[in-house]
């Protein structure tokens, strides 16, 4: 097992490269499936969630070839069966873009219901169901997800989601493409990662119209076609450097972005006080003042990310002032506020609110990372806290940050990953 250590309390400088958007690789690396031919995809990041999706399609009769770091080709003209064995799929949630890929273009699809990160809450998919329901598709959920198209092909149909959900558009623009008719999908989600699934597609033949808007309309087509096709930049892997420099302090140049993904955390950062000048593909960001209060509420794209939720309060714990943070997405979001709170954070959990009181300063500690964006404010506080800290569970870290490590001691932290023994680790859990 690996835990880092991290010195803390230095302010950082110089310039990171963002990588390829985790939530955009995860669904356009299954919907490769709906191709018949190569797909070269490039600016994929190197994170654990990427390596099993492609261990995955090659478990199933894909040719896939890393051709260096950032890209890759996978060709899905050939696929054995569209049986997804539990050990690949249970290991990350974007397993149930397996579900729609697969229906897409074959009818048919068995995949273990999907795992990954549990922020204590229930992660459920019955919108995706609902879906695949109205185009046809005869779904039973056990273990194992089993669906069947009827007549073997998905079959256009009006879509209302009841909640605005990421998963369920893009699950259903996949099962969508290839169908016979037209889908309509209402109440659609807006992520930037919605519009890069679309124009993936779309530019493998696919007749997508809407994606961005609450109304996304999928004309279905015979087949698509192999092509090439780069990944948009990661915005909460942006945010997170972001909020790790307005916590340390100092001037730091992130490069690689789409400066219009980031409007909604620059203007928060701003509000705190922390300067962000933005050009072209790069923010510069600098903090040497004080941070002052603010409030967030996560909310569905444009709004603020859930996914940075826990970063940002990280930094309001450090904030003048008594801050609200309100999570609008998820029911149970806040498991890290007691590891915070064991670095000297002062921060009160009543249901979906979490009610920051702002310290001077945060004491290092030896603290879990409980998922992947839980794991991140730990990075973030312990690049804070003046001293040295151990971040335990980093496989979270890793699922979502490409070289995390190597990215921050390049803006001068002093941060390593090293291994520990699992007696080790059952010793810091009981003791
Ligand atoms: N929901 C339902 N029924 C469903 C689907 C969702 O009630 O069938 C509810 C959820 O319980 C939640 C809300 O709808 O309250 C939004 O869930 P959504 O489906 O949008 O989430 P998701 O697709 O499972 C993706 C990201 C998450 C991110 C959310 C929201 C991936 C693999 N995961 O999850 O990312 O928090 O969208 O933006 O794309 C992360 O990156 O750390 C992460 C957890």
């Amino acid at each position: 097992m690996q835990k880092y250590i991290v010195r803390g309390g230095r302010p950082l400088y110089g310039e990171v490269r963002i990588s390829g958007a985790k939530n955009a690789a995860v669904a356009i690396i299954p919907a490769a499936l709906l191709v018949g031919g190569v797909c070269r995809i490039e600016n994929v990041p190197q994170i654990s969630d990427v390596t099993v999706l492609l261990k995955i399609l090659r478990q199933i009769g894909a040719n896939v070839r890393v051709l260096n770091t950032t890209d890759v080709e996978i060709d899905c003209t050939h696929i054995n069966t569209t049986r997804v064995p539990q050990e690949l799929a249970h290991k990350l949630r974007a397993s149930y873009y397996l579900i729609g890929a697969l229906l897409g273009r074959f009818g048919s699809a068995e995949v273990s219901m999907p795992g990954g990160c549990n922020f204590g809450g229930v992660r459920p998919i019955d919108q995706h169901v609902k879906g695949f329901a109205a185009m046809g598709a005869d779904v039973r959920e056990g273990d194992y997800i089993v669906a069947r198209a009827k007549g073997g092909r998905m079959k256009g149909a009006n879509i209302y989601l009841d909640v605005v959900s990421v998963g369920a558009t893009m699950n259903i623009m996949m099962a969508a493409a290839l169908a016979d008719g037209v889908t309509v999908i209402e109440n659609a989600a807006k992520e930037p990662h919605i519009v890069d699934l679309a124009n993936f597609l779309n530019s493998m033949g696919a007749n997508i119209k809407g994606a961005g808007t609450d109304t996304i309309r999928v004309f279905g087509v015979e087949a698509l076609h192999g092509g090439t096709y780069a990944i948009i930049p990661d915005q909460i892997e942006a945010g997170t450097y972001m909020a790790a420099v307005a916590a340390t302090g100092g001037d730091v140049l992130i490069r690689g972005i789409i400066p219009k993904h980031m409007d909604c955390i620059t203007a928060k950062l701003q509000e705190m006080g922390v300067e962000v000048e933005e050009k072209d593909d790069t923010l510069r960001i600098r903090r040497d003042g004080e941070l002052t209060r603010t409030n967030v509420k996560t909310l569905p794209y444009p709004g603020f990310p859930t996914d940075m939720q826990p970063q940002i309060t990280t930094v309001l714990a450090l904030a003048r002032g008594t801050s609200i943070v309100t999570e609008g997405v998820w029911d149970n979001r806040y498991r890290y506020v007691g590891e915070l709170t064991r670095m000297g954070a002062q921060i009160r959990v009543e249901g979906r609110t979490a009610i920051v009181e702002g310290v001077s300063h945060l004491t290092p500690a030896t603290v879990q990372a409980y998922d992947l964006r839980a794991g991140a404010a730990m990075v973030v506080a312990a690049l804070a806290a003046t001293g040295t800290s151990e971040i335990l569970n980093v496989q979270y870290i890793e699922r979502g940050y490409e070289d995390i490590i190597g990215k921050l001691r390049s803006i001068g932290a002093d941060i390593e990953s090293v291994e520990y023994s699992e007696e080790e680790f059952i010793q810091r859990q009981i003791g």
